[in-house]
């Protein structure tokens, strides 16, 4: 793998319980890159998020996230591998029981940071998202965008080189998208690689970025030719 590239999966077939999912998938994501992953509902999008934080390993092929061999680790090396990674859902998965800065302190106090360290980062990050000023609120005194918000905020607490986001705008309505759509534009432009998984055409329009499609088995990447959207040969 080059230096510049973050995310490489190489013909990698996966299954579950002998039904194939994945056959023979090549990506490459670039350091920095913005990439949407998108296809029909059960194709196996999410599976291939969950090849890259080591959910599920493939049945062949090569899964490689930075420097790590991903399908090759040991379960010891795999909370390092995450931690190169921040990871957002659909559903915002929030702590209920604490207030929107221990959510996102918590991220930071598993990996052992100092106390004033952990303060900084905290209220660094809720201030990217604009939300420092709830930071004593708990999570059901906001609406589902500020709540995602949170999310983003904990899962770049590690300053991750690469956010994975699972349908990130999925329940959410169109003022909060554009709000996260905003917020994931402004990582990437300080450098963090962003693979979004999405079903949201009007988004990958109006946030125009590489766009790469799951489709029986295997990835391809798109181009917008007047509406539509079409594969086009580079090798991805
Ligand atoms: N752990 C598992 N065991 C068995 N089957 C699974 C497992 N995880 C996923 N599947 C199946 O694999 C297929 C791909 O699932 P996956 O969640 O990756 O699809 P997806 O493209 O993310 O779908 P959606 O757009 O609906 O989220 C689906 O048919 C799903 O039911
Ligand atoms: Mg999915």
């Amino acid at each position: 793998m080059s230096d510049t590239t973050v995310i490489e999966l190489s013909n990698v077939s996966l299954s579950y319980d002998a039904r194939p999912i994945l056959s023979n998938v090549n990506l490459k994501v670039r350091n920095g890159e913005f990439v949407y992953l998108i296809g029909p509902t059960g194709i196996g999008k999410s599976s291939i998020l969950k090849l890259l934080y080591r959910d599920v390993v493939p049945d062949t092929g090569a899964v490689r996230v930075t420097e790590f061999p991903v399908n090759k680790i040991s379960m010891k090396q795999v909370p390092m591998l995450r931690r190169r990674m921040g990871i957002v859902f659909q559903d915002f998965q929030l702590l209920d029981d604490r207030n929107v800065y221990d959510n996102v302190a918590f991220a930071l106090q598993v990996t052992g940071e100092k106390p004033k360290f952990i303060k900084q980062r905290v209220l660094e990050v809720l201030g990217l998202v604009g939300l420092s000023h709830r930071r004593k609120n708990m999570p059901s005194d906001l609406s589902g965008g500020e709540q995602q918000r949170v999310v983003i905020a904990r899962a770049l607490a590690n300053e991750p080189r690469i956010l994975l986001a699972d349908e990130p705008t999925g329940n959410l309505d169109p003022k909060a998208t554009q709000d996260i759509m905003e917020i994931l534009k402004q990582i990437n432009n300080r450098g963090t690689a962003v693979l979004m998984v999405t079903h949201d055409y009007a988004i990958v329009k109006r946030y125009p970025f590489r766009t790469v499609r799951l489709i029986d088995g295997q990835i391809q990447d798109l181009a917008w030719k007047g509406d539509k959207l079409v594969p086009i040969k580079s090798p991805v």
